[in-house]
């Protein structure tokens, strides 16, 4: 059995920055409400050309560059996310053309939120087998496109952006030690968006009656959210023997401050252990992990050997977790 960790990191948000003074012009709303209930000031907006397969492209270039090896070398793609450029062919076929790794396997999941986590599970497992040695998985959203913006409940949480990382078989002690997934399709309908498959395909009554746009009971997902993240923490540190101490850094899924800060003090962890980058760009659903994922390692803030604590919630519902030695 071989053994699986992150070997390079990337992200890109795009230029364009959309703030809680912007949003008060458009829907009724103030930059006092979004600050103190969700810890957002502003988020970035994908421009008329991006797509999630652009700015997955782009993350996974760093990525790529800072693993020290090539496109060719990768294996195996896998995007997360719930804005595909379109239904078919997956994104991750796409990004695979625009950076040339054309010796890759391509596929795409969705998890929503929790999508990286999941990700992250199924490429440690095909590196724990000796199937593949080098594995790109990005997550990347374009939330703008499937936002109601004329949904002050919705609108303001949302953002565009990508991560990337590359999973690589491990000759040292760096390691993803473990991940725990979790699910209950039976909220489905706290968080969704119900246009667009094959339940309600698009028709000019779809589209006028918004059905092609995030819906989210805020409150009612808030408070699973809270349970749930802390109780996959709490589960993948007891199943992997690790005391929480021991976690360098907590890096949960970027849906709200309020949700972020709760786990980590569920964990019994000060809260300069909860690395947070929502601020800048609320809540880019898969991609919020990677992209602070690769902020905190430019800032300095995680070093070769430390422990790091994934959490995310997203909808399904969807949960999970993992621990990794970096
Ligand atoms: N500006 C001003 N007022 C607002 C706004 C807004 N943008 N949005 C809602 N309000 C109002 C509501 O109408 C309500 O007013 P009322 O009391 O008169 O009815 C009041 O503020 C309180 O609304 P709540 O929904 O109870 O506010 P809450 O404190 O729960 O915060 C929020 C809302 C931020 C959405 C929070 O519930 C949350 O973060 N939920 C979880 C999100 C999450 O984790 N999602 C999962 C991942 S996302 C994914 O998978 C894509």
């Amino acid at each position: 059995m071989y053994k699986a960790y992150i070997r390079g990191v990337g992200h890109y948000t795009p230029e364009k920055v959309l703030t809680n003074y912007d949003l008060e012009k458009m829907v009724d709303t103030s930059d006092e409400w979004i600050t103190t209930r969700t810890g957002i000031k502003e988020r970035r907006i994908a421009a008329d050309n991006e797509t999630s397969s652009t700015m997955g492209a782009e993350a996974a270039k760093i990525a790529v560059k800072n693993a020290g090896i090539t496109a060719e070398d990768i294996d195996l793609i896998i995007t997360n996310t719930i804005t595909p450029d379109m239904p078919f062919p997956n994104t991750s076929a796409l990004i695979q053309t625009i950076i040339g790794a054309k010796n890759a396997g391509v596929f795409d999941i969705e998890a929503a939120c929790t999508g990286f986590i999941y990700g992250l599970a199924i490429a440690n497992q095909f590196i724990k087998t000796g199937e593949y040695k080098n594995i790109l998985l990005i997550s990347s959203e374009t939330l703008s496109r499937i936002t109601d913006w004329e949904d002050r409940n919705t609108c303001v949480l949302f953002g565009d952006g990508a991560g990337a990382v590359v999973v690589s078989r491990s000759e040292d002690d760096s390691e993803i030690i473990g991940t725990f997934l979790g699910g209950d399709g039976s909220y489905k309908e706290l968080l969704y968006m119900p246009g667009g498959g094959s339940l309600h395909p698009a028709t000019e009554e779809s589209v006028k009656n918004k059905l092609h746009f995030i819906k989210m009971k805020g409150n009612e997902t808030f408070k699973v959210a809270v349970t749930k993240m802390a109780e996959s923490a709490e589960i993948i540190l007891k199943k992997e023997g690790i005391s929480a101490d021991k976690i360098k850094l907590v890096i949960p899924h970027q849906a709200n401050m309020r949700i972020m800060s709760a786990v980590v003090k569920r964990l019994g962890l000060p809260q300069e252990k909860l690395y947070s980058n929502i601020h800048k760009y609320g809540n880019t659903s898969a991609a919020t992990i990677p992209i602070a994922l690769s902020e905190a390692v430019q800032e300095g803030k995680i070093q070769k050997g430390d422990m790091i604590l994934f959490v995310a919630f997203g909808g399904g519902f969807t949960w999970g977790a993992a621990v990794l030695k970096f």
